[in-house]
């Protein structure tokens, strides 16, 4: 393990892409994407809707063909070995992919039968067993809350031990303690071996991964762990509290050297790439008693909200 708690530099890569294209009609929706993702790494995956993360993961799991690239997926050809990847990995979808008018129990042994599984009579049981829910085996799965379906759903992509979990979009609309538990046991799992690259929206959720990527209209922008993505912007920020914050806010927006205000409750986040252009835009405000500024650590998202203000919209 190194430092970040991610596995040491040395281990064997379970994703290695280079210059992945795809594009939909005239629409390049990802341009030269790269990814390299250890074995035994959660490694996350963040960029605003349509930025590509979904067309992305449907390439490295053999579903989708990229126009131009190569790489592989725990040591298989993207383009050639996809029947080898969709074996040995397992994938979440973004919209919850299992039959709602099946019941719990037959949608895992679909699954399993589809995974040509000989062990499944033993394998599906257990599998029900570990979630906690063989006394409601028969209920219909479209019947569950959103936080059981994201837990079978998790259950039944690794229900034919995968070594790769590619999770789109796991924890969508799912509560505080559900999305915690379901991070306890991605953590769990990584532990063993498994490696994960999961997409979401949540920072605290980037925050719980070793690294991270963020895309932006199919480009990646910045990789690495969550410090490091933070550092490598070299932000400032003050936050501002007191009365008035819309009308200061607005105010503090046209100032040269502010790159953004973005309010967080009680209190306005100013940040911008120039230390000393942004303490000059707030000096006014720090002669006003009634204003508290102090400095503080940038968030990773003033970061992402800062990198999109700093890129154009490629799609006409
Ligand atoms: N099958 C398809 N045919 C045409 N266009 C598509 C298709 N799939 C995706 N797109 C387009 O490709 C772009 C990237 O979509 P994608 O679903 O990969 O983004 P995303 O980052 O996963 O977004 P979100 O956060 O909303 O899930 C979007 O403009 C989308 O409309
Ligand atoms: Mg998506």
């Amino acid at each position: 393990m190194s430092a970040d708690g991610s596995p040491a530099g040395d281990v064997p890569l379970a994703i290695d892409v280079h210059g992945l294209n795809k594009h939909f009609g005239t629409k390049h929706v990802v341009r030269d994407f790269s990814l390299q993702v250890k074995r035994g790494e959660i490694y996350g995956f963040l960029g605003p809707n349509g930025s590509g993360k979904t067309t992305s993961i449907r390439m490295l799991c053999g579903l989708l063909t990229p126009d131009s690239g190569s790489g592989t997926c725990l040591g298989y050809d993207v383009i050639r070995d996809t029947a080898a990847i969709k074996r040995e990995v397992g994938y979440m979808t973004q919209r919850f992919s299992l039959w709602e008018d099946l019941t719990i129990r037959e949608n895992m042994d679909f699954v399993a039968r589809m995974y040509g599984m000989r062990d499944r009579t033993t394998a599906v049981p257990a599998a029900i067993a570990d979630l906690g829910l063989t006394s409601r085996q028969d209920q219909l799965a479209g019947s569950l809350s959103g936080g059981w379906k994201q837990r079978l759903a998790l259950a039944a992509c690794m229900l034919h031990r995968p070594k790769l979990l590619l999770l789109d979009e796991p924890t969508a609309g799912v509560d505080p303690k559900a999305r915690r538990e379901f991070w306890e046991e991605i953590h769990h799992l990584t532990a063993t071996g498994l490696s994960v690259l999961v997409s979401t929206h949540y920072m605290d959720e980037a925050e719980r991964c070793h690294r991270v990527a963020y895309m932006a209209y199919g480009r990646m922008l910045v990789n690495g762990t969550v410090d490091d993505v933070v550092r490598g912007q070299n932000l400032t920020t003050f936050a501002v509290s007191g009365p008035d914050l819309p009308a200061v806010s607005l105010k503090l927006q046209s100032e040269p050297g502010v790159g953004q205000v973005t309010p967080f409750g009680n209190t306005l986040h100013v940040t911008g790439p120039d230390g000393a252009a942004l303490a000059a835009a707030i000096a006014e405000l720090r002669g006003d008693a009634r204003y508290r500024i102090e400095q503080v650590d940038t968030k990773l998202e003033d970061v992402f909200i800062s990198l999109m203000a700093g890129v154009t919209d490629n799609f006409q």
